[in-house]
């Protein structure tokens, strides 16, 4: 998607009330924040709405190109990573304490404000 699909549907969710709201910083440092719905996982929402991520395999934890860093105080409250996100997180760059795959983490409505980090390595 190039950024002025995605400025055409961030313009078509001007009026509508998103059940939550997730905030992305990119890679350049801008922050982004990206209507979402539960059920969604945050790998989907930042690639639909048109960040640089990569998300080679699709969601399958696979590829580890869809690496985020979880803001600190937001890292707690989300379930616990897989052993199988574990193990791939181990193809990442930069990996810190608070690294997930943001194909792994389903949102729920408790994420509204969610703040999550797009890693290196993660650019399309
Ligand atoms: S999209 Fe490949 S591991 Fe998340």
């Amino acid at each position: 998607m190039s950024p002025a699909q995605a400025a055409l549907r961030i313009d078509d969710f001007e009026d509508l009330e998103p059940a939550l709201t997730i905030i992305v910083t990119d890679q350049n440092g801008a922050e982004h924040r990206l209507p979402a719905e539960p059920g969604w996982r945050a790998m989907e929402v930042i690639r639909d709405w048109g960040l640089n991520i990569k998300a080679e395999c699709g969601g399958a934890a696979a590829c580890a190109t869809c690496h985020v860093h979880v803001d600190r105080m937001w890292a707690d409250a989300l379930p616990p990573p897989t052993d199988e996100e574990v193990d791939r997180l181990d193809d990442a760059f930069d990996v810190q304490e608070t690294s997930r795959l943001s194909c792994q983490i389903l949102l729920s409505p408790e994420m509204d404000g969610l703040r999550l980090r797009l890693a290196p390595g993660t650019e399309r």
